[in-house]
């Protein structure tokens, strides 16, 4: 058996890449998108947006759904032009509430309650005898047959609603509209919520070219320069959540095979918030079991299957107090344990710092790799707009990605990463936008 320090040693090397590393998954990930994009054999769908940049110039007023995993948020977005937009009004609400009786994200839940619910929630935000064009975020891997028309493929983010997997999307959400009378919105566009992001990134900054999420899920889009749908710009989603070529430790085999779908979205299994809580987890329950920390003791949620969660992971990280007294009281409140060694709470943060550490250099190796693809020579400037929780909250996670990119690239300037906030509802509104116009 190892001793703590090996242990903690053991796990670093297993999960902190080195450059060479990072630039080798670089090097795959780009294989992959030629692959894809070409329609041989590939991990990564490289779904076809049919919108490209817009000019900011765009105007009006525009109601916009964003479904994501967690909230569905509707808004209603005035576009000025010159790159300015407000959201007027924004409405959200839990796929899932105990205390309001339902939960949309449960197979007992079927699609058409959860949009007539949304549909409910656009009457009392528009006026009637007032055209609202409408854009649909819907952050899922969706088989897109024209810039209105998506198929969802199958449900990611541990959802399980029925009744939806292989139906168009907008032909639900449009019926549902009708059913509520409001014939005065209409839909015009569904699109990813990284193109929304890039889109809304776009918006003000001409050299942005990837849109990406690290939030609940994760996932990238781009400006391709030349769509085999097109043979000019088109932003693709690349669905880059699904990425396999990548080393795996026995916690991402152990995690994955408890997932609701074993084998597919490896990437997004070891990187994104959905699940970085719960690698964590299961790394601390490995340590307890071989008896190097917390001595036997019943570690409370530690123990059960999604109960640590990715908001845990930034208490343990932006505990900066010499004795790791936050990461204490967490213990106590959390775990039920009160008598923690500074020693155990160290490799607690720890662990919880190298899968975090690892989701940056994996996030930043796809990023190097669609930079290669785009721009071989690494002669232009791009700016890779960013929206999700684990980017903007986990202590430190946005400034190292920055880092690593640099590093990585072995240049200070060629690519800035910046938080585009509601990046995916500002971008359904300008999708509605660049169709209706
Ligand atoms: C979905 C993507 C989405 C990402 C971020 C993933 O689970 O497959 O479509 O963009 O989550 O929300």
């Amino acid at each position: 058996m190892y001793d703590l320090p090996n242990a903690i040693r053991k796990l670093r090397a297993d999960f902190v890449m080195s450059g060479a590393q990072i630039l080798e998954i670089a090097r795959l990930f780009k294989g992959d998108m030629v692959s894809g994009l070409s329609g041989q054999k590939s991990s990564l769908k490289m779904i076809p947006s049919f919108l490209t940049r817009p000019t900011g110039e765009e105007k009006g007023t525009y109601l916009a759904i964003d479904f994501g995993g967690t909230n569905v948020r509707v808004l209603l977005v005035d576009l000025r032009g010159r790159g300015d937009y407000e959201i007027r009004e924004c409405r959200a609400f839990p796929l899932t509430d105990p205390s309001g009786g339902f939960d949309f994200k449960s197979e007992n839940s079927d699609i058409t309650d959860l949009f007539g619910f949304i549909a409910k929630q656009i009457e009392d935000m528009v006026k009637p005898g007032c055209v609202y064009p409408l854009g649909h975020t819907f952050s899922f891997p969706i088989r897109q047959l024209g810039v209105n028309r998506a198929i969802l493929l199958k449900w990611t983010k541990e959802i399980k609603t029925s009744g939806v997997v292989g139906r168009d999307i907008n032909e639900i959400l449009a019926d549902s509209l009708k059913k509520q009378n409001l014939n005065n919105v209409v839909p015009q566009a569904v699109i990813n919520d990284t193109v929304g992001t890039l889109l809304a990134g776009a918006y003000n900054d001409l050299r942005a070219d990837i849109g990406s999420i690290c939030g609940t899920g994760h996932n990238t889009c781009y400006l391709e320069p030349r769509s085999p749908i097109t043979g000019g710009e088109m932003i693709i989603n690349i669905e880059s959540g699904n990425f396999d070529k990548l080393p795996t430790t026995k916690y991402d085999m152990q995690l994955d095979s408890a997932s609701e779908h074993p084998g597919e979205q490896r990437l997004e299994k070891m990187v994104s918030g959905q699940y970085l809580g719960e690698l964590a987890r299961i790394i601390i329950q490995d340590f307890v079991d071989q008896g190097l920390i917390f001595n036997n003791k019943d570690t409370g949620i530690l123990s059960k299957k999604h109960n640590f969660r990715s908001e845990d992971i930034s208490q343990l990280l932006s505990d900066d107090t010499p004795g790791l007294a936050n990461v204490s009281g967490w213990l106590g409140l959390r775990c039920g344990i009160h008598d923690s060694l500074l020693e155990e709470r160290v490799i607690l943060r720890s662990i919880a710092s190298i899968a975090v550490i690892r989701s940056v250099q994996l996030i930043a190796a796809t990023y190097a790799g669609i930079l290669s693809h785009i721009d071989p020579e690494f002669c232009g400037v791009h700016t890779i707009a960013v929206d999700g929780s684990l980017y903007e909250l986990t202590p430190g996670y946005s400034r190292m990605l920055q880092v690593t990119l640099n590093n990585v690239l072995k240049r200070k300037d060629l690519v800035v990463t910046k938080l585009v906030k509601n990046g995916s509802g500002v971008g359904a509104a300008i999708a509605a936008a660049l169709v209706y116009n």
